[in-house]
Parts: C-alpha cells; sequence; structure tokens
C-alpha cells in the first residue's frame, strides 16, 4: 500500500485522532476539550493565527530567515523582511489598528493591491482578534459596495492605487463611489508614489502605532471572511476560523505540496482571492516558510520569462499558479526560450487550480519543465486542495486531465440529481460526505440559513460543490465545470448575477442575461445578452456604454467584451431565463429543449444569431 493510501485510510479509520496529531504541530493557547463537534473543530481550544504564522516562528530559531520576498516588476521594487521585522511591522500595525477602534471580532475591510502592506494588515486584523476580509483590486464598486454592506467593517484599509501594465489604477473613486451611503466608516491609506490621495476628515495615513500582542483567541473565532462568487449579485461571504484553518494550511504545505520549513513557495495569484489567502499568506507563513508575494503578470512585465526569473533569482522550490497564466507563458513564448538561460535545478514542481487544465498546457508546461505539474482542485470554500497528487504523501502525477485523488480529510462522491451515488465513471453532482475537514467554511457571514441552503440542502448529508464529474476506477477525479451559474474566466470565480445587474442598470435595457462562452486562452468568458426597451435602437455607442458598464460596476477583470441584442431571452413559463441552454447554445452542444421552455421557437433564433461566437 501505498504511503498515500496508508494515510487516507488511517483518516478514515479515525478522522479525529488523525486531525488532532496535526493540531499538535502548532502552538495552542490552551488545548481544545473536544476536537470536533458538528461543523466545528478544537472546539475550546485557545489559538491566534497569528501568533503561529509570525512569533512562534520568532521564538523558535526563525527570527533571522526571509519571511516575506516582495517583488514588483511593476514598481520596480524587491524587498525582503525576515520573520523578526515583519512581526515587528504586523505588531505596530496592530497597535494602530487598536488605535483606531478595532478591536476583537470587528470587521477590517482591506481593499488593496499586491503590497507587503496587505499581508501585514491581514496578519495586523489576526493579531487583534479582529476578521479581515479583502476585497481584490480588481473589483470595481459595486462589488465593493456589496462586500462593504455585508461585512460593516469598522475599518477600510486601502492604498492610493494599484498598479496595471497599462497605468495606475485609482481606487479612491472607486471606494468612494462604494461609500455613498456609508460615508462615515474611517479610512487608513497607504499612499505609493504613483498617486496622490485626496485625504478628507476620518481618512488617516498609513502607520503604525504601539507594538501589541497577540489577542487570545479561540479556534472557532472567525478569522477572516471572503467573499466569492454565488448564483446572485450578492456575493457570498465564507468564513474561515483560527484553529481549523491553520491546521489544515500547515498539513497541506508538508503532505499536498511537499514542502518543508524554511524554503520558498511562491503562490503567483493575488491577496484577494482565496489562493492567495490560503498559499502566499497563510500557508507558507504558518509553516515556516519564505513567501513570495510578486505584483507583476506572467507575460508583458517585461517578458514571458518573468515567472523562470523569479523561480530562478528567489530559489522558489514550488509555483502555485492558474493555468491561464501558463497558457500566457505558452503563447508567447512557446519555444520556452526565456527559460534556456536560468538555472532552474531547485524547482520542484508546479501546482495549478483555479480552472480546468487542459491537456495541452499540462504537456507543454511538463515537456518544458521536467518536473511534476500537478492539477489540483478545490474551492474558496473549502480553503485548500480537496483533489489532488499528494507529492508530500509520495505520489506521482499520472492521469492528465484529472485533478488527482481525493486528499485525505475528504470524501467525494458523484450523485445523480435524485441523491443516488453513481458508479466510477458515470458523470454527476460533485459532492463531499459531511462532516467537512477543518479549514472549510462551517457557514455564511450572517446567513447560516443560506449557507444550508446553498450547499447542504440538495443532497442531505453532503456537501454540494456547485460542479459536475466523475470518478475513475482507479479513484482519479474528473472535474466538467460549474453546474450553475457561476463563469470563470482566468481562473477567476465571477457571478452573472453581478454582471447581470451592472447591464440591467443601463436605461435602455428592458432585461438581459450574462453566461459564458468557451475560450481557449481565458477558460471561459462572459457574453451579455440584452433585450432593448421599446424604441431604443442597436448602435455601437450602446455596446461601448455597456462594456464600460460593466468595467465600472464590476471591474475590468469581468473581461465582459460581447453583448449581442435579441429580441427575447429563452425563459421558463414562470419567467425565469434558461442560462443553461444558452451555454450549451453558445457551445454548440446538442441539447433536448427543456420542457419548461414558454416557447421553444426562441432556441433557433438564438442558435442562428450565437454561431459566429462558437468555438466549435
Ligand atoms: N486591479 C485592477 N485591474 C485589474 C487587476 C487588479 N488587481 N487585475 C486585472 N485587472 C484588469 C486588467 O488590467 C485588465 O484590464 P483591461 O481590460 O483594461 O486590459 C482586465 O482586468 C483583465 O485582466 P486579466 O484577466 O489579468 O487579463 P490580461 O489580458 O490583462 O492578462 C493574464 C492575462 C494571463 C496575464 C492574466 O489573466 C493572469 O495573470 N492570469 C492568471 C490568473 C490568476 O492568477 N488567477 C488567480 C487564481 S489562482
Ligand atoms: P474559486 O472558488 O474561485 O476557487 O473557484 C472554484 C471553482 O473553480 C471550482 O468549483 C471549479 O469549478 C473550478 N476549479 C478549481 N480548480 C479546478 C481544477 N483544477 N480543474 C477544474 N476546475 C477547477
Amino acid at each position: 500500500m501505498s504511503l498515500y493510501q496508508q494515510t487516507y485510510r488511517r483518516w478514515q479509520q479515525d478522522p479525529e485522532s488523525f486531525w488532532v496529531e496535526a493540531a499538535a504541530e502548532l502552538h495552542w493557547d490552551a488545548p481544545f476539550h473536544t476536537a470536533h463537534q458538528g461543523d466545528r473543530w478544537f472546539l475550546g481550544g485557545h489559538i491566534n493565527t497569528c501568533y503561529n504564522a509570525l512569533d512562534r516562528h520568532v521564538e523558535n530559531g526563525r527570527a533571522e530567515q526571509t519571511a516575506l520576498i516582495y517583488d514588483s516588476p511593476l514598481d520596480q521594487k524587491l524587498q525582503k523582511f525576515s520573520y523578526a521585522e515583519l512581526l515587528i511591522k504586523v505588531a505596530g500595525l496592530a497597535g494602530k489598528l487598536r488605535e483606531l477602534g478595532v478591536g476583537k471580532g470587528d470587521r477590517v475591510l482591506i481593499y488593496m493591491p499586491m503590497v507587503p502592506e496587505t499581508l501585514m494588515a491581514m496578519l495586523a486584523c489576526a493579531r487583534l482578534g479582529a476578521i479581515h476580509s479583502v476585497v481584490f483590486g480588481g473589483f470595481a464598486s459595486q462589488e465593493l459596495a456589496a462586500r462593504i454592506q455585508d461585512a460593516q467593517p469598522k475599518l477600510i484599509l486601502t492604498a492610493s492605487c494599484g498598479l496595471e501594465p497599462k497605468g495606475t489604477v485609482e481606487y479612491q473613486p472607486l471606494l468612494e463611489r462604494a461609500l455613498l451611503h456609508q460615508a462615515d466608516i474611517p479610512i487608513m491609506v497607504l499612499e505609493r508614489p504613483q498617486c496622490s490621495w485626496d485625504f478628507r476628515a476620518g481618512q488617516h495615513r498609513w502607520s503604525e502605532g504601539q507594538p501589541v500582542a497577540c489577542v487570545p483567541t479561540l479556534a472557532t473565532d472567525p478569522l477572516y471572511i471572503l467573499y466569492t462568487s454565488g448564483t446572485t449579485g450578492i456575493p457570498k461571504g465564507i468564513v474561515r476560523d483560527h484553529g481549523g484553518h491553520s491546521v489544515a494550511l500547515k498539513w497541506s504545505m508538508q503532505h499536498i505540496y511537499n514542502i518543508r520549513p524554511g524554503e520558498v513557495f511562491w503562490a503567483a495569484s493575488d491577496m484577494g482571492w482565496a489562493v492567495g489567502h490560503s498559499y502566499i499568506v497563510y500557508g507558507p507563513l504558518l509553516h515556516g516558510c519564505t513567501t513570495v508575494l510578486f505584483e507583476g503578470k506572467p507575460v508583458g512585465t517585461p517578458d514571458a520569462g518573468e515567472f523562470w526569473r523569479v523561480i530562478e533569482e528567489h530559489r522558489v522550490v514550488s509555483l502555485f499558479t492558474a493555468p491561464t497564466a501558463f497558457r500566457a507563458i505558452k503563447r508567447e513564448d512557446p519555444e520556452g526560450t526565456f527559460l534556456n538561460p536560468r538555472d532552474l535545478s531547485h524547482f520542484r514542481a508546479l501546482f495549478l487550480a483555479g480552472e480546468r487544465l487542459d491537456p495541452d498546457t499540462y504537456h507543454w508546461a511538463r515537456q518544458l519543465l521536467q518536473k511534476p505539474v500537478v492539477d489540483h482542485w478545490w474551492q474558496t470554500e473549502t480553503g485548500w486542495p480537496v483533489a489532488s497528487t499528494c507529492l508530500g504523501l509520495g505520489e506521482e502525477p499520472k492521469q492528465p486531465g484529472s485533478p488527482g485523488k481525493t486528499v485525505p480529510g475528504y470524501r467525494v462522491e458523484i450523485l445523480d440529481e435524485q441523491g443516488q451515488r453513481l458508479p466510477a465513471g458515470r458523470e454527476g453532482a460533485v459532492v463531499l460526505k459531511l462532516p467537512l475537514p477543518p479549514g472549510n467554511s462551517p457557514t455564511l457571514w450572517n446567513q447560516d440559513e443560506k449557507y444550508h441552503q446553498v450547499y447542504l440542502s440538495q443532497f442531505p448529508g453532503y456537501y454540494n460543490t456547485g460542479d459536475g464529474g466523475y470518478l475513475a476506477e482507479d479513484g482519479h477525479l474528473f472535474i466538467m465545470g460549474r453546474l450553475d451559474d457561476v463563469i470563470i474566466v482566468a481562473g477567476h470565480n465571477l457571478s452573472t448575477g453581478s454582471l447581470e445587474e451592472a447591464l440591467a442598470g443601463h436605461p435602455a435595457v428592458a432585461e438581459c442575461a450574462v453566461f459564458a462562452i468557451q475560450d481557449d486562452f481565458k477558460g471561459q468568458l462572459p457574453m451579455g445578452m440584452v433585450v432593448l426597451k421599446t424604441g431604443q435602437q442597436d448602435t455601437p455607442q450602446l455596446h461601448q456604454e455597456l462594456v464600460q458598464r460593466v468595467r465600472d460596476e464590476v471591474g475590468a477583470i469581468a473581461c465582459l467584451k460581447q453583448v449581442l441584442v435579441v429580441q427575447r431571452l429563452p425563459k421558463t413559463r414562470s419567467g425565469k431565463i434558461l442560462r443553461a441552454a444558452l451555454r450549451k447554445l453558445a457551445d454548440g452542444v446538442e441539447f433536448p429543449i427543456p420542457p419548461t421552455i414558454e416557447d421553444a421557437g426562441v432556441i433557433e433564433e438564438l442558435r442562428d444569431q450565437l454561431r459566429p461566437y462558437r468555438r466549435r
């Protein structure tokens, strides 16, 4: 039996003691009295994530080790912080937050770019027992406003701008628009040299205060809220706790990613996404690694050799990014000429997740790097991988097209619509048997009932991932895509509901639908379909305005560039838009006309209109 099989079996036989053993790797201020109850882990235990990510290492011989490397080709900056230096910064920042009135349980919204202060702010909140909610800097006002509305922060931390290859993205207008009805929330601003901030009353310059020690927190206390896209325009606030989250991430660093404390790990993502939370900030630091914070792109900053430079220069042993990043490098440098002069002998593995890894890109990367390329699958809600090739348990990737086998801690099953288990090879809903392991979101912020309704109600006893797929005879999982209206653009999860809200706000639009079309580069792209109000004209200017609205409200990251004006949308008799039918029409997939459709004629009309946009 392989080490992976032995470990999986050990977990299966006694999940509780499996995780109790993993918990012993961390510092507990007071032990837990109950390892597991319902959807909670380590009840009664006292543990502070910031203590475990910083203080513990400083006290145990890692004070001088580099904790953070900030490498920004966009800002032409390279900065390194040892664990001791990072601790001083974080303790001082926590002191400042306390001065500004932030205490345990308060929410702090962080709308910031890829700079060290963002990571410091997250850890400073953890230190105080405050709950951070990071909003990706690429989101515009509507998305930001929805998150502020839900999290009700005591303080907002922001910067004057983000840096993109095309120039600066000024945050002040975006934030002020989002705050129209809540202008009284205090703000602390990091002014970057590229862009100034017009300070108003209640707005503070970034500074540090008197250093403070870690506040005792329960393992079950919330560490952060991270909003993810649902099928509606209202984002879902995923909640992560201090205890289970730390235990799961530390375990994953060793057993999935095969990283040893002291090594350099790089997740080329953004701190606004789950990947950034788990594998730029918390995972590597909890494990005593050096983490790389990269403010740049895989191509164009300045070229397709940038990832190889960072890996060589900082002695990165493993890189984690989205397949789109590698498709971008492949497109610009198919022969891998930028890699030739680089010494990557220390590099051990490439991890890809966030969207489907197409076999072409897998083979290209494998061939070029001559190192394992690991496709793995998880979601914001789980916080760490559900399926992977566990390199730390002696496995090697064997099946291109599959994100590997189920990770110990999870039991993946495939169900049909009636909730019956399907045999190997049959496609259905991918679900996780309850209870979920530590680190998974036990609820939605302020919305226990919605959590139940979205994830637990369809298949009692299971968590519904929203993905479709199948399990092969040998245990490899295959993910075929979302079963709901969430779309994944370049590894970014977007809600069609938000995009529709933005389009529907245009005065000429009577109703609209947004759905995904397949794209060879970004995986999926959103397409808008609008029905105009009587008397409104379909003009190039209208198209421009609609595209601009989405950029202004949701953000350029949505990449909505196509809008089709149609006479009517396919709907059920009760008025529900049949988005699944639109998706299939756009992809050129044959499907039976839904029996609930109001007027089947619309399908043929739209099939013709969508034909030019089809990939196949
Ligand atoms: N702040 C503000 N704007 C942002 C932004 C941010 N943090 N991130 C992206 N944008 C903007 C971009 O400037 C671009 O604007 P434009 O339409 O005016 O050109 C738009 O959003 C789309 O961005 P992006 O998806 O990054 O597309 P791109 O064509 O500029 O770059 C890649 C292509 C491949 C370089 C990029 O998609 C990439 O790095 N993908 C990897 C994805 C990833 O890391 N996912 C994280 C999950 S692991
Ligand atoms: P997010 O919550 O943004 O991380 O998105 C999670 C979703 O991305 C999953 O539910 C999947 O639909 C998709 N996804 C993530 N990783 C993979 C992968 N390795 N292969 C296919 N789809 C993936």
